[in-house]
């Protein structure tokens, strides 16, 4: 009975949607349930007023809620083949392998190094038009730096190395060995550093299916499994271990070990400079200290078994931290703070958490801890549209400004500059050599002083337009690449949505005019001289820069999307995060050290306990080290309203 009167209640009801809908999402619409076409509804009237993120956090939490659950029906696209074999029994494997395999107890290969990255959106192939415009036009015109433009005492260069850290941990496409050539048109060729550059096309596999017809590997292996650390496979693997009591290798001076040419040894050194390898070594000592502290409370553990149970819990606690610490601080509102802990404690919170352990579903107990992992219906992977929002080079300041740590304190706990350190020679051997030079604490004070660039147009460093890439080993290939024309270029390549598309892609409204996309007068001139009057035209990356911003995020509306997405998944279809998050699979310690470490500062304070002591003011190490603790706030978060 209820089957027959569906689909005429559907046929009825969609004409009347239609008349309070966007005709771009008339097509969406027709695709969903009647459940799913109630809830858009929702969200979509909300969008029209752009008063999500005014509304009380009740109310904004239930808007995300509404919209996260669209986008995990409709915006998770399998690429590749899902393979139909025996399953294996998790029990056989309690701990994270070297190529991030036999994580998925369904399917053995998903997640894993070398697999396909999926997609949120189709692709959209943009082969006719690669050079339209010309990518050099546009990081020449709307990209490229001017003067820094940074994100005040919001986030600091602590934050924007965290974030390379972590793509390293997720993402990284496989290049083929044919090489493209761009030329600088005329118009701009003598505002770009380099007149013509080379660089290898994106690997194009094909996927066997009709659909998405090709796709793209992903090297590094997209769980959250710390691979930035222990490398993406096993001979990665070998060279990080130590071999005694599950140790990894770390210098003498608490920085990484370098082999005999000067290169970093570590899980993932690619195009990688100090700020990164700080925190690598920063991991590093911290995986060491597990296997100190699992040692001594289970004495017949081996070196092997070490490991594996100190990886896990070095790798939750780098999630932990990204969740409710980076990520609160990149979207400093009071509804994406209750969001992002209610990821991982659940709505009912810590308190609850740690006293009753994991209770209810997703939202009342939490990701983390839930029965079963949960992928829904897709195999894990990360997506195109991910890295693609990504591209946050913007974040990179033009030098470091290096601190005497050995001065007294000044206001709020600041150090005197001393010296200006160019970031290109930060980068890669020559970064590791001064790294050693400057040390581990100078480093990280200075980074944790120093305001990060913010993700605008006119911002992208000009050193990064004639910087020269490394392959996967972090050798240098020869040939100098422009960075910014280079992103450009391969979001078009990797057939990404163009911004409007992108945005229609994730049920946002799209623009119609520049003016809908800025208020920035000379924004409109120059977005108008690059792409005309066509908004179809514009680039993702460059849409994703001028767009308005919501008060308090660091980034655009429309990354965010994939943040809230992808962020979730991240935790909830990996059983070391669901299933296996226990004291069996993590032992009794190693769960109680996931689950007191809170925050960046914590495991800062583990290993430096003077550093924070003595020179960060700030609450958040990822927020400008003088700055202001946060105040405190009587209002229960639920009961908060934005202002
Ligand atoms: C010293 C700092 C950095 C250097 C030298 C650097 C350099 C590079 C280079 C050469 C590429 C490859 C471009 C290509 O061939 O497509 C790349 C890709 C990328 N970088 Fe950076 N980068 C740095 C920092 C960052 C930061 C702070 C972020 C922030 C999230 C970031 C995010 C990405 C992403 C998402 C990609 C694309 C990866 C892929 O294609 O799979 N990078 N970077």
């Amino acid at each position: 009975m209820f089957a027959t009167v569906m689909p005429s209640l559907k046929a009825l009801f969609l004409p009347l949607l239609h008349k309070f809908i966007h005709t771009d999402f008339h097509e969406a619409v027709a695709r969903m349930t009647l459940i799913d076409r109630l809830l858009f509804l929702i969200i979509h009237s909300i969008d029209k007023l752009g008063i999500w993120h005014r509304l009380p956090v009740i109310l904004g939490l239930l808007y995300l809620a509404i919209r996260r659950h669209l986008h995990e029906e409709y915006n998770l696209l399998n690429v590749g083949k899902t393979p139909v074999g025996v399953r294996f029994n998790p029990a056989d494997f309690p701990f994270r392998t070297a190529d991030g395999k036999f994580n998925d107890p369904f399917n053995e290969g998903a997640g894993s190094a070398g697999t396909f990255f999926g997609r949120n959106i189709l692709p959209v192939e943009q082969k006719s038009k690669l050079l339209r415009p010309d990518p050099m036009v546009v990081a020449t015109k709307l990209l490229a730096r001017r003067e820094l433009i940074n994100t005040g005492k919001q986030f600091n260069v602590v934050a924007a190395s965290w974030i390379q850290f972590m793509i390293h941990d997720w993402i990284d496409h496989l290049e083929d060995t044919q090489q493209i050539e761009l030329n600088a048109p005329k118009e701009v060729a003598s505002l770009c550093p380099l007149k013509s550059f080379k660089f290898y096309k994106t690997k194009e596999v094909p996927t066997g299916f009709y659909e998405i017809k090709n796709g793209h590997l992903n090297t590094r292996t997209p769980w959250w499994d710390g691979s930035a650390i222990y490398g993406s496979n096993a001979e990665k693997l070998k060279k990080v271990r130590t071999f005694k009591d599950g140790k990894l290798k770390i210098s003498e001076d608490g920085l990484l070990l370098q082999d005999q040419d000067g290169y970093a040894i570590s899980g993932d050194v690619r195009n990688s400079w100090a700020g990164v390898s700080t925190l690598q070594a920063l991991f590093v000592q911290e995986h060491n200290a597990v296997c100190d502290a699992l040692k001594k409370e289970y004495q017949d553990l081996d070196d092997e078994e070490l490991y594996h149970h100190a990886r896990l819990v070095t790798s939750a606690v780098i999630a932990k931290i990204h969740t409710i610490d980076w990520t609160v601080e990149l979207l400093k509102t009071d509804t994406l703070r209750a969001g992002m802990r209610a990821n991982w404690y659940g709505v009912l919170g810590k308190r609850f958490k740690d006293t009753f352990g994991h209770v209810g579903g997703a939202a009342l107990g939490g990701l983390v801890g839930l029965k079963k992992p949960n992928n829904h219906g897709v195999p894990y992977s990360l997506t195109e549209e991910f890295v693609s929002v990504y591209r946050m080079h913007s974040l990179l300041p033009d030098y470091l400004d290096l601190r005497d740590v050995n001065a007294k304190p000044g206001p709020n706990k600041s150090p005197p500059s001393t010296d200006k350190v160019d970031m290109s020679d930060l980068i890669g051997r020559k970064g590791e050599a001064a790294l050693s030079e400057i040390g581990f604490t100078r480093q990280m004070v200075s980074m944790g002083h120093q305001a990060c660039g913010a993700l605008e147009l006119w911002n992208y460093p000009l050193w990064l337009r004639d910087v020269i890439p490394q392959d996967i080993d972090g050798q240098d290939i020869p040939e100098h690449v422009d960075l910014p024309a280079l992103e450009v270029y391969r979001d078009r390549e990797r057939s990404v949505a163009r911004y409007n598309d992108f945005r229609r892609g994730l049920l946002l409204i799209p623009i119609s005019k520049w003016e809908d996309l800025t208020d920035d007068k000379e924004a409109i001139t120059v977005l108008h001289d690059v792409y005309g009057n066509d908004v179809e035209e514009l680039d993702l990356l460059v849409g994703l820069m001028a767009e308005k911003k919501i008060k308090g995020f660091a980034i655009s509306e429309t990354a965010f999307i994939i943040f809230l997405v992808m962020a979730t998944r991240r935790l909830e279809a990996d059983r070391f995060f669901t299933s296996n998050f226990n004291e069996e699979t993590y032992t009794k310690k190693g769960l109680e050290w996931v689950n007191t470490t809170e925050n960046l500062k914590d495991v800062l304070d583990r290993h430096y306990p003077k550093m924070t002591k003595t020179w960060m003011n700030s609450t958040s190490a990822f927020t400008v080290w003088d700055a202001p603790p946060d105040a405190h706030n009587p209002i229960p978060i639920y009961l908060r309203v934005p202002h």
